[in-house]
């Protein structure tokens, strides 16, 4: 009963929000005292809430992605205090609740900064350059004809383990975020480790990961030094494991010699990406 009406009490936040016009504008952050705000919101809710009061003042709304507000999709992609998703551990900006804030609390609301998801308006980023590493080798192109039964193709338990894990990545871009050299190694490593890891996913494989590797590289992301801030933001909780996966399979596949790392005029170079 007496959670129920601490519950019921509303709070009354400021916001400290990012505002930006266009990818060629300057942006600042923008204050808003937001009143009434129920604890059992979400923090897309509370979002909802400031663009509601913001229309009816005849205001822009704040510009921000969401699509399956379940944690699965990845869209929510926002810096909160500083913290790619907030500062929950292993939730999504979605999934955050209200709760976690007091009454009269200041709260930063930013997009994700990386040079390789260059700010499109307010908290939206463009982050394709994820899509096109995706496009470069994480798929299998084999024709698989009508769905097969389940368990059809035998898969060792501690393998299909670790591949579910990888595949849990959303794709969200938190790991770029969190990185201070922006680099995207968590989320290559999660999309290489997921199809090196499955009896599907062995035709590609020398090749996946050099192609992926080589568009990560190509757009405009920096290099892994191993710091661990991506795993620490990720609210799939994807394991460093899958980078050192990574590294192994691209030595694996470079040593192999069946396939040659181009460099960025096309021609073929042997090195390391990293
Ligand atoms: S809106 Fe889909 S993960 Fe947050």
């Amino acid at each position: 009963m007496e959670s129920k009406q601490a519950h019921s009490k509303t709070m009354t936040l400021h916001l400290k929000v990012w505002r930006q016009k266009s990818p060629h504008e300057p942006g600042k952050l923008v204050d808003y005292d937001l009143e009434h705000v129920n604890p059992d919101m979400s923090f897309l809710e509370m979002l909802d809430i400031l663009n509601q009061k913001l229309i009816l003042k005849g205001e822009e709304p704040v510009a921000f992605e969401h699509d399956c507000r379940e944690g699965i999709c990845g869209s929510c992609s926002m810096v909160i205090d500083g913290n790619p998703h907030g500062p929950q551990k292993s939730t999504t900006a979605c999934q955050l609740h209200m709760r976690h804030y007091h009454d009269g609390q200041t709260i930063v609301i930013e997009p994700f900064r990386a040079k390789a998801f260059p700010v499109i308006k307010d908290l939206v980023v463009d982050r394709s350059s994820f899509d096109r590493i995706i496009q470069a080798g994480g798929f299998i192109s084999v024709n698989t004809g009508s769905a097969p039964d389940g368990n059809a193709t035998p898969i060792a338990k501690e393998n299909a383990d670790l591949a579910f894990d990888a595949a849990t990545c959303i794709g969200c871009g938190a790991c770029v975020a969190a990185c201070r050299n922006g680099a995207a190694m968590l989320f290559v490593s999660a999309k290489v480790s997921q199809l090196s890891l499955l009896p599907q996913g062995q035709a590609e494989r020398s090749e996946r990961v050099v192609k992926m590797v080589y568009q990560m590289d190509s757009e405009d992301f920096g290099g892994c030094t191993n710091m661990g801030s991506c795993a620490g933001a990720c609210p799939k909780d994807i394991s460093l494991e899958n980078i050192a996966r990574l590294n192994r399979e691209f030595m694996k596949s470079m040593i192999s010699g069946r396939k040659s790392y181009p460099n960025r005029k096309g021609g073929a170079t042997e090195g390391s990406p990293a």
